[in-house]
């Protein structure tokens, strides 16, 4: 083979578009590609799109735009576009722009490499949902050293048809992978310096995958990652109330590598906003499950998300969100102004004015970043594990993430990258903490 070929792929969205990022990096390596860093060098392009709010979408055409002069300047660059924007829009984003090669749905990675073959003298689409494993298909050839921090994809798709949710479209009905596999990867990644693993899924406390003995869920795959040696930290995003079942509660309390931080969205604190949501919990519900997760696991951080401005929603039942947000105490929280997706139940319905519902996001926003600020600075004087990922900014510095994943420098030694140290919390700034090691 001559020159590598260059790849230049940007990721937009979730923690399971960066997973499966790597994935297709590790998939073209096969038809001589090697991963840079900026587009300008590139012989192809690759947009890893989301497609959960507009904004995500609508970014996606105007960095495609971006790309019109290098295409002009190298004809025989290829420009494709991957994620679930490619899943929902297919044929379509051709049709609007018509320099893109290549486009490929998220359950048609495997075939990214014959796709990419004969992109270029033909436009090549798929965002078909195949039979086959892609999992199996994309397992990644050259045992590359590794970060000590991975994703690990577990469960895809969901079932739940939230009324303002694409995911269901575009990522299919919810699959589990085998347990096995699971632990196989884990394994190899562990072998390739990787100390802690998220595991992904849109819905993965529904994790039930094939096991040694009937379908797994997702406490039993935490239990079995933790006999894995060398693994020392097991965290797992994104997770639903209603699956949240008590061996998985009582993981949280007795798991020792299973890091006090959970991430699960309410997306509303009114129970006639989630009923038309069809969220199918209520806001006492919600509550009821915190307290038996904190009573578990006292530390425990808890995070989630919400939409402000779903259709219908008054000036009571956001008020309802604020308290909800008040009662739990968040330590992390995600939230966003309702973005009506064409295809799902709520996008047909009245819509919130549009400068009432900003105006709500800001003073939902102003109460869930004064609490994450309180849960930050109640960690001072508190000794923590920290997992070093990189050098800080600072000469001597290195930076790592907290149990509860709150970012920490600390002066070290080089030597501490990718090792997990005791660490004691001396002071909280505004988005990350300072502590020294013990
Ligand atoms: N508009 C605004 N936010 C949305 N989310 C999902 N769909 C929409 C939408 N149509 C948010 C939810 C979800 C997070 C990943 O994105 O809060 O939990
Ligand atoms: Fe979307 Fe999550 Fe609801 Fe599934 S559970 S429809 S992924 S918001």
């Amino acid at each position: 083979m001559g020159e590598p070929k260059k790849l230049y792929i940007k990721t937009y969205g979730c923690q399971m578009n960066v997973y499966d990022s790597e994935r297709m990096v590790e998939a073209l390596g096969g038809n001589g590609y090697v991963e840079v860093a900026t587009p300008d060098e590139a012989d192809m392009i690759l947009l890893n799109t989301c497609h959960i709010r507009e904004k995500a979408a609508e970014k996606v055409y105007s960095e495609l735009g971006r790309f019109r002069d290098l295409k002009v300047a190298k004809p025989d660059l290829k420009i494709g576009v991957a994620g679930c924007v490619a899943q929902a829009e297919g044929a379509e984003i051709i049709a609007r722009q018509p320099m893109v090669d290549l486009v490929v749905g998220p359950q048609s990675y495997h075939r990214l490499p014959e796709m990419e073959a004969r992109a270029g003298s033909e436009k090549v689409i798929d965002t078909e949902f195949p039979e086959e494993d892609k999992f199996e298909r994309l397992k990644a050839r050259p045992k590359a050293k590794r970060g000590p921090s991975a994703f690990l994809t577990v469960q895809e798709g969901c079932d739940k048809f939230c009324a303002f949710c694409v995911v269901p479209y575009t990522r299919g009905a919810e699959v589990s992978r085998p347990a096995a596999r699971v632990l196989e990867e884990a394994r190899d990644l562990v072998e390739r310096g990787v100390r802690e693993i998220t595991l992904l899924g849109q819905n993965v406390n529904a994790y039930h995958g094939a096991g040694a003995e009937g379908d797994w869920g997702l406490a039993q795959l935490i239990w079995a990652l933790n006999d894995i040696d060398g693994l020392e930290r097991i965290r797992f995003t994104t997770s639903h109330p209603n699956d949240m079942g008590d061996d998985l509660i009582a993981a949280h309390g007795d798991c020792a590598k299973l890091m006090p931080y959970l991430h699960l969205p309410v997306q509303s604190g009114s129970d006639r906003i989630l009923k038309r949501m069809n969220r199918s919990h209520t806001a006492e519900s919600y509550l009821r499950l915190i307290e038996r997760i904190r009573a578990a696991r006292p530390d425990i951080l808890i995070s989630g998300d919400f939409i402000v401005g779903f259709p219908e929603e008054t000036e009571v039942d956001f008020q309802a969100t604020l308290d909800l947000v008040e009662s739990v105490g968040y330590g992390q929280a995600y939230s966003f102004k309702y973005s009506p997706r064409p295809g799902t139940p709520a996008a047909e319905r009245p819509q919130v004015d549009p400068a009432e519902a900003a105006e709500r996001l800001h003073r939902l926003q102003a109460l869930i970043t004064a609490q994450q600020r309180a849960a930050q600075d109640a960690m001072v004087g508190r000794e923590v594990g920290v997992l070093f990922e990189r050098a800080g900014r600072m000469p001597g510095q290195m930076t790592g993430k907290s149990d509860h994943l709150h970012a920490v420098h600390v002066q070290a030694p080089p030597e501490v990258l990718g090792q997990l140290h005791r660490v004691r919390i001396t002071a909280s700034g505004p988005n990350s903490l300072a502590g020294a090691l013990i």
